[in-house]
């Protein structure tokens, strides 16, 4: 049986673009932004993006491609059989960021429903209560999961990639108009001044915490760290520049995440709702209960989630792609009955976190950073010490001058500085969850302790480091 590939290079990327595009960019990132002083956190979001989530990113599109093969087999197929082990941490990642990835892709399709009929115009705080679990949750995050299944059923090229090519450039248009119309709001300046205008005492003052919270961010919006890029980049026939192909990704992610911004933030303030209230719920309470006010209400809020849900289903499709891939890779399961089985777990685990907020929260919120941080820094720790010169002869394959300067910093990047930085965040995540609160310095001379150790294990003579 040949393997799947993608009919082109644009189908790649869009696809890849979709993963990155989804609830993190609507819903996680304003609501994170509101939380963590606004512009203070932009600024270093969007640092932490350039100077980790890209090249992390690089790190798993250069084992995919090589490999030819998903996460878990791409690991043995690069250094043997014992290297397997390696892909269940990603693999996990995977199925714990779906588990209520659906949920939620639940919650917006009865939003998109809602709007049209106004159902949670007049108390929306009450009406999210009411439907954020239990039974019609239940069977909205079905409804939602058998949608994705069937897009990844019907295949890498004629599922995902045509879905996603008609999906990303929708999402677009529409963000922009809703953007455009947002600026015509009485009030929205303030919307910008807000999401703009930088708090230099409060970054100064909430450094740690900001930057962990932008670190876990930066990951979930860039899909890295669950196996998505090392199986979308296993898809590939042909080398071109995975530099270009991943700062092409990561800047439309991070363009479509700010436009988010710009047009949820001018709505909120217009209407003088405070943005930091809600939490999780702010995009449904505080937004969604904003649409009530306003002139064309209901079209604006159908607008709304139907951008909302087009990008949540693009990345629960990649989600879903893992252990799918995982299931026809490795045990020459047919896609039809990977895609049947693999479902039939999620609609079990969905079911669980669909019914049980705690177990949402835990997923979502705590369990979700870590395994992508984990996943993440498997794969770069490997490309680093285990692939060494292989990584760079892989991602030098296809790029341009520019790119190739830069292959040997990111080589030491990803090697040592990105795993460092990604284990402090994943000890001080810890330890701010544990309640017991660590020193800033001790945590980097722990993390950089572990990675040592980590090295010292791995390292093989193939390694240029
Ligand atoms: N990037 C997606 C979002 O921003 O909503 C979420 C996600 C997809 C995270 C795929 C991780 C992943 F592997």
């Amino acid at each position: 049986m040949t393997r799947a590939s993608w009919r082109t290079r644009i189908g790649f990327i869009l696809a890849a673009v979709g993963s990155a595009v989804g609830l993190g960019n609507v819903w996680r990132f304003p609501w994170l932004t509101a939380e963590n002083g606004g512009a203070a956190f932009l600024v270093l979001y969007l640092a932490v993006i350039v100077l980790v989530g890209v090249p992390g990113l690089l790190g798993e599109l250069v084992i995919g491609r090589r490999a030819r093969t998903s996460t878990v087999g791409a690991f043995e197929a690069l250094a043997g059989r014992n290297w397997r082990a390696l892909g269940a941490v990603p693999l996990l990642a995977s199925v714990v960021v779906l588990s209520f990835y659906t949920v939620v892709g639940g919650w917006i399709v009865r939003y998109l429903v809602g709007s049209a009929t106004g159902a949670y115009f007049d108390a929306p705080a009450q009406y999210f209560a009411a439907i954020d679990h239990g039974l019609g949750a239940v069977g909205f995050h079905v409804l939602f999961l058998a949608v994705t299944a069937a897009v990844v059923y019907a295949g890498v090229d004629r599922g995902i990639e045509l879905a996603t090519t008609v999906m990303v450039p929708a999402i677009v248009v529409v963000l922009v108009g809703l953007a455009a119309w947002a600026a015509t709001l009485p009030g929205a300046g303030a919307g910008y001044d807000f999401y703009l205008a930088l708090d230099v005492a409060y970054l100064r003052e909430n450094f740690l915490d900001v930057l962990a919270a932008a670190a876990g961010q930066a990951l979930f919006t860039l899909s890295v760290g669950a196996g998505v890029m090392v199986t979308y980049a296993s898809y590939l026939d042909e080398d071109r520049s995975l530099a270009a192909d991943g700062t092409i990704i990561a800047g439309l992610n991070t363009g479509i995440g700010l436009l988010a911004g710009l047009s949820i933030f001018p709505v909120l303030f217009a209407l003088d709702v405070a943005p930091g209230s809600g939490g999780p719920g702010a995009l449904f309470i505080s937004l969604a209960g904003s649409f009530a006010s306003l002139p064309y209400g209901r079209v604006i809020g159908i607008a709304f989630f139907a951008v909302i849900a087009l990008a949540a289903l693009s990345s629960a499709i990649s989600l879903l792609e893992v252990p799918v891939a995982f299931l026809v890779d490795e045990y020459g399961v047919s896609r039809g009955r990977s895609t049947a089985l693999v479902g039939s777990g999620f609609l079990a685990t969905g079911t669980v976190a669909a019914l049980s907020p705690s177990a949402f929260a835990l997923l979502a919120d705590t369990i979700a950073n870590l395994a992508l941080t984990a996943g993440l820094v498997g794969f770069l720790l490997f490309d680093g010490w285990v692939l060494g010169r292989d990584a760079l002869e892989e991602y030098e394959l296809g790029a341009g001058r520019l790119a190739r300067l830069a292959g040997t910093p990111w080589l030491y990047a990803v090697a040592f500085v990105l795993p460092v930085f990604l284990t402090f965040t994943f000890l001080s995540a810890v330890t701010t969850t544990a309640g017991v609160p660590v020193e800033g310095t001790t945590l980097a001379a722990l993390a950089a302790a572990a990675v040592i150790a980590c090295i010292v294990v791995l390292r093989r003579p193939s390694s240029v480091l």
